[in-house]
This record gives C-alpha cells, structure tokens and sequence, in this order.
C-alpha cells in the first residue's frame, strides 16, 4: 500500500479494451478508496467481479463490551485459549471500542471458502505459524513475527501450514480498524512528494514484502466469499474462482513486513513510544518493542519513566523477552493500561537495571486515542490480580489461585479453559529459550535485587 507497484498483465492505459485469449474483454475494476482520492489499485478480472449468484446472511460480528465504567489496569493470559474455528471464526476480540478491535486467533480448522472484510483494514501479527496468504493480489508467504497489512476490501483466504513437531500450534494478534480508517506507515516516515520512506524511517520499501505469484485461478464451480460488513458476515456465492485476476497496477494492496526487519532507534536518554511507531490509522497506531541496545548516558535510567499518556489507553502483547521484570507477565500476555491512572516500571525495576546495556524484549503495542473496554472473552482470562503487582513486595506466587471477585468489578466466575499440548509444548519452549535462559543464568530476581542485570540486559515495555 505505501507505494505504486504492479503484478502481472496490464494494458498499456487505463480504461482501454484488453482481452483475453479468447477475445472477450477482461473486466476492470477500479479498487478505488476515500471517494477514489485516496490510495487506488487498478484490477483485470478474467469474470466480471459484480456477478453474484446467490447471497445470505451467516453471523453477526458485533462485539458486546463489558465493564465500559472500570479503569483498571488489566492483564488477559491469551495463552491458555484454545484452538477455535478457522482463521476468521476463530477471532476471539479481546478488547477495543470503536475504532479499533484487537483479537487473538489460535486457529483450528483450515479456511474452506474466501473472506473479504469489508469494514475494516486488518494487521495481523503472527505469533506462531507460517503459511500462505492467498489473496486477490497475489499470493504472500508469512512466517512467524510477520505483520500481515490487508486492505479493507481484500478477497482472501490464509493456508497455515501444519506445524512440524515440537512447534507452537499457529497463532495470531489481529487490530482492525473498524472505524474505516486505513492501517498505514505513519506520514512523518514517508516523503511528502514521492511517498518514499525517508533516511530517519525505521523501515523501508526493502523491508516489504508484496504478493507474488500465483495469483490467477481461472476455474469455474460454486464459491463462497463470506463478506464482513455492518457487523454482519455475508455468504455471497460465485460461479467462478473468486482470485481470478490477472493482473494490476496501483498503491492498494496487502503486504508482509517481519518485525524483525523493524530497525530501532536509540537514544542517549529513553526514547519515546512514538520511537517505536510502525502503522497508523485514525486514533490507533501500532508500534514495535524489539530487540536493541540501551541508553548509552552514563547516568541513565534505561527503563521508561513513571508516564501519564493522558490521551491513549495501551494495549501491549508479549511476543518474547525476559517476563521477570514485569511481574506476572508471560508469553502471549496481553497488558491494557488506561488512561487516567499512570503506569511505568514496578518497584525497584530502575535501579535494578541501571548499567543494562541492551534489551531482548519484543512486545507489539496498539495505542488507542479513546477509551478500550474488555469482552467477557478478556475477562475469562483476566488476572485480576495485576492491579496490584506494583504494590511493595508483592509477587504473584504469593496470590497464585487468586480469582476473579467482584471486589475487582466484576462477578466471580469458574474459569474452564484447554490447551492443546503441542500449543502449550511451544510456549514453554519459548520461555525457555528467551525467558529462563536468563533466570538459570541468576537474572531472575533482578527486580528485586539491585545491580543483578548491571552489563546485562534489561525490559523497557512502556
Ligand atoms: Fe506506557
């Protein structure tokens, strides 16, 4: 979407006669946004793209939100969630309100027909698994911490591949912004005058990968394309395979970028949340903690300041990094911290990192600009006792078995949940490789052991 690219077979103009083999005319679509001034794609269908032969409605998708009168810090442990549905039934929306709605998918059944989100643009992370994405625009191949950008609009269809022993079960963190607005690199990165990312950027064209072949299938039969649209998805069915382009041309389409490729920026003194920025839309932005060295002040205070973001509500999810400096915190963890109250490192976490030279943590935020409210999905696995892990001395062995009570705000409830065992296999594993490691190597009581990660490594997740 930043920039023009093309894929496939064009005709010399716009508008003009093209033709297939056979020499009928190929149609033209003008997939065109913001009242066609916006980012536009131009698209030859070997079938007219308006031929339906049938339609119904399936399922609503409206998300019921609880809680909306608590500010509270939360904690939602998405791990334990089982396998559910395909990659579009299986979304289970977490939080949001009503720009953004940002769910977890553990997948279990295979996409047996096409989606089109016709409300949203839909980023994607994937936290495990690797795959294809079949979509209108030519097919990309993902792997695991790839951002997956699909344009509302999009017709596709996600292929995970079947994970090789010992690996997680797929897994994926999806934010939509069902306020219509685009999902884009934020415009401070690119030029105002050819759309190219600039020097300071912390991602290029380079670094984005975009649909390739195959991209044509040229079949006829009975197609669904269930289509999301005021809430409510729609089976519409077709007479021919509905990725029957051929070719096109434009700034309109889906693309992969690994957060690895993500480059950081480091300062003398803690950097920002704006620093880490990778995509925006209308009052959400996502950004990316990855990997980097530290503040290099020989004074500094490398974990963030205690902060008030007086307009946002954050949302982070722990991909990888040391879980021990944010107490409770695991793999797969989703934190929400309001605005209204301020939040910042737990208790004696700065001095204890003090002389850290680096940071391994890799975390995906969404910064809302209006209030996030939970589902009663979130609550299920809320851990209700985060609230207070900034307390002095508190530790979360000493309240394990805690539940949800309605001293917290909301009723208690018996709490089922089932993992797979290869899912929970590969969690564990990746702990132990990013997490553990450190604790074996005696980093595990850093927070409250002063000096303990000194020429180490230390959390920063604002
Ligand atoms: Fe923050």
């Amino acid at each position: 979407m930043p920039y023009y690219t093309k894929l496939g077979k064009l005709p010399s103009k716009r508008h003009i006669q093209f033709r297939r083999p056979d020499g009928q005319l190929y149609a033209e679509e003008v997939f065109g946004t913001e009242g066609f001034v916006g980012p536009t794609s131009t698209l030859y269908h070997i079938n007219p793209p308006t031929q339906v032969i049938g339609w119904e409605p399936l399922y609503s998708t409206k998300v019921e939100y609880v809680e909306r009168e608590t500010m509270r810090m939360r904690h939602v442990k998405s791990m334990p969630m089982p396998p559910k549905g395909d990659p579009v039934t299986g979304r289970t929306v977490l939080f949001g309100n009503s720009d953004v709605e940002i769910s977890v998918c553990v997948p279990a059944d295979p996409m047996k027909y096409h989606f089109k989100n016709a409300m949203a643009d839909e980023c994607f992370f994937i936290h495990f698994g690797s795959g294809t994405v079949y979509t209108m625009f030519g097919a990309l191949k993902f792997g695991p911490k790839d951002y997956i950008v699909i344009p509302k609009g999009t017709i596709y269809q996600f292929v995970f591949d079947a994970p090789k022993d010992g690996e997680p079960e797929p897994r994926f963190l999806l934010m939509e912004s069902v306020n219509g607005s685009h999902i884009l690199p934020p415009p401070r990165y690119m030029s105002k005058k050819t759309a190219q990312f600039l020097e300071h950027a912390p991602y290029c064209e380079r670094d984005l990968r975009l649909p390739e072949m195959p991209m044509t299938f040229d079949k006829k039969g009975r197609f669904e394309v269930r289509i999301k649209s005021r809430d409510l998805v729609h089976s519409y069915q077709y007479s021919y395979h509905p990725l029957d382009i051929v070719g096109w041309d434009g700034c309109y389409y889906p693309y992969c970028f690994n957060i690895d490729d993500f480059s950081p920026i480091v300062g003398k003194h803690h950097m920002p949340p704006p620093t880490h920025q990778t995509f925006e839309a209308h009052n959400f932005v996502i950004c990316s903690f990855c990997p980097r060295p530290l503040d290099f002040h020989p004074q500094a205070i490398v974990v963030p300041y205690n902060h008030s973001n007086l307009d946002s509500d954050e949302v982070l999810y722990y991909v990888e990094g040391n879980y021990k400096a944010r107490k409770g915190i695991e793999v797969g963890s989703l934190s929400l911290h309001p605005q209204g109250i301020p939040h910042g490192p737990h208790p004696g976490t700065p001095e204890a990192t003090i002389g850290a030279t680096h940071t391994n943590e890799l975390a995906v935020m969404c910064d809302t600009f209006a209030p996030l409210y939970p589902t009663k999905a979130a609550l299920a696995f809320d851990d209700l006792n985060y609230p207070r892990s900034w307390e002095h001395g508190w530790e979360p062995a000493a309240e394990a078995g805690a539940t949800n009570g309605a001293a917290n705000g909301h009723a208690k409830r018996e709490t089922k949940v089932s993992t797979r065992k290869s899912a929970a296999r590969g969690a564990s594993r990746v702990v132990e490789t990013k997490g553990a490691t450190q604790a074996k190597a005696g980093k595990s009581k850093a927070a409250s052991k002063p000096g303990a990660m000194r020429g180490k490594t230390a959390n920063t997740w604002n």
